[in-house]
């Protein structure tokens, strides 16, 4: 893929695809509920697409019409807890580790044996965290060295569990929340580390399952250990009632364009109908503090997800201009790191142009994404002429600095891809990004029509 500088970015984005991780959620929770549900602006991306065919072969019935998907739901009046189908081959979750880790805690309360497969990037990443909680609600897990392919031997009902997660990661939760609703009593997650994105929560609340959520500490009956972070828990048994879902544009897609206008002088963009979870939506408090010019405006609740729109505008006087609010605003670290933990490669493309550069730290996890992320972006920056040094759990990158076209790589990862295409934007001269076109439909295949068509050279 080739991209040439661009002057600036302007003009209006009437919408984007729906939102990956609420997409996910909507046909798998939908897939447990009693009743049809229809799920409108439906994810674009593969890997939504990956958690649809799992769930037809686990006998599901689904429709789709464009971005508008009708599932019917597995659970009966007889029997509220939804059964589904033995498959009769693997289920191939494709790249996408969310369908893996939530399919796997769905997978739990079935009583029969599934595995689930991946493509070679999604077989390295690490999936000891959901087999773990899994084997102690009463599931069997099989896998090689904690790698997929993933044998689940579900049960019912499974034990509840009050699990400590010892990674912030919102699919762990999701999981075991999931297999929650196949347990006999009270389900309980605690975040120590970081209150990771609550999506799940969010859904199972509006197919009528109690989920309460709060401070840790605060909860009755969470154990006087548990004094930090948050916990979440869920009411085995509860039935889910279908109920429509509009799912709001992405905003980990939404996050690439508005830190290209935050770029580059002269960019007037606006992005409608975006959701904007708090959990979520760090991205535009970070480029904010980072001295770009951005805003979110007539926020509105949409199926208990807060949706609205994104207003931003090109960065100071020149290229290379953005001047830091605050002291300490270069330090992306602690908990905020899981709430920007998809945003962190194009962040640190924005930071080669932040007065005093940028450092991430306490970003470990980004090692286990589609790539290991840090590695690819230190490789790319470096290749564009940037001073970064790399850490084990992050890097930091030196501002403002003059990036110029290179060629780059992908690793074959959609957000490094779109991360990069957005350096090549702000960088003097043409650059090429290896592997780019074919992975950006991971998430989002629409990226770079729509880029091209907000893009003035
Ligand atoms: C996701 C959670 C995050 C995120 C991923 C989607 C989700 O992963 O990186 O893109 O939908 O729950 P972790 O929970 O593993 O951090």
């Amino acid at each position: 893929m080739r991209i040439e500088p661009a002057k600036r970015l302007r003009g209006r984005l009437g919408g984007l695809p729906g939102d990956k991780s609420v997409s996910h959620r909507a046909g798998l929770i939908a897939a447990l509920a009693r009743g049809t549900t229809r799920v409108s602006n439906y994810s674009t991306s593969e890997d939504c697409a990956a958690t649809l065919r799992c769930l037809e072969a686990l006998g599901l019935r689904l429709t789709r019409e464009g971005e508008t998907v009708t599932v019917e739901g597995a659970a009966s009046s007889a029997d509220s807890l939804a059964a589904l189908r033995r498959p009769d081959a693997p289920l191939d979750c494709g790249n996408s580790g969310t369908t893996m880790r939530l399919l796997a805690g769905v997978l739990a309360g079935q009583p029969f044996e599934t595995t689930l497969t991946g493509d070679s990037s999604l077989s390295r990443r690490p999936m000891r965290r959901v087999i773990e909680p899994l084997e102690l609600m009463g599931a069997r897990l099989g896998a090689e060295d904690g790698h997929a392919p993933l044998r689940v031997e579900g049960r019912r009902p499974l034990n509840p569990i009050a699990y400590e997660m010892a990674v912030a990661s919102a699919q762990v939760k999701s999981c075991v929340l999931l297999a929650g609703l196949f347990a006999r009593g009270t389900t309980r997650v605690h975040e120590p580390l970081a209150a990771t994105r609550d999506h799940t929560e969010r859904m199972l609340r509006w197919f009528g399952v109690p989920v309460e959520s709060g401070v840790a500490g605060n909860i009755e009956g969470a154990g006087s250990e548990v004094s930090s972070g948050r916990v979440v828990s869920v009411e085995g048994g509860a039935a889910l009632t279908a109920r429509d879902i509009e799912v709001p544009g992405d905003i980990s897609s939404a996050a690439f364009f508005v830190a290209a206008a935050a770029l580059l002088p002269g960019s007037a963009l606006e992005i409608a109908g975006i959701g904007l979870n708090p959990t979520r939506a760090g991205v535009l408090s970070t480029l904010h503090l980072l001295g770009a010019e951005v805003r979110a405006e007539g926020v509105r609740e949409r199926c208990n997800e807060p949706v609205g729109e994104i207003v931003v505008r090109g960065g100071g006087g020149g290229r290379g201009g953005l001047a830091p609010r605050e002291a300490g605003a270069n330090i992306l670290s602690g908990p905020l790191i899981a709430q920007l933990i998809d945003e962190l490669p194009v962040l640190a493309v924005v930071g080669t142009q932040v007065e005093g550069g940028l450092e991430i730290r306490d970003a470990g996890e980004l090692r286990v994404k589609e790539s290991d992320r840090i590695g690819a972006t230190v490789r790319n920056l470096r290749a564009m002429g940037a001073e970064v040094e790399e850490f084990e759990d992050g890097l930091r990158v030196g501002g403002p600095t003059h990036l110029r076209g290179a060629r780059l790589d992908a690793h074959g990862d959609h957000r490094i891809a779109m991360a990069f295409a957005v350096a090549a934007l702000a960088a003097t001269g043409a650059s090429e990004i290896e592997g780019a076109r074919e992975c950006v439909g991971v998430s989002f295949p629409e990226f770079f029509d729509l880029l091209e068509s907000v893009t003035e050279r």
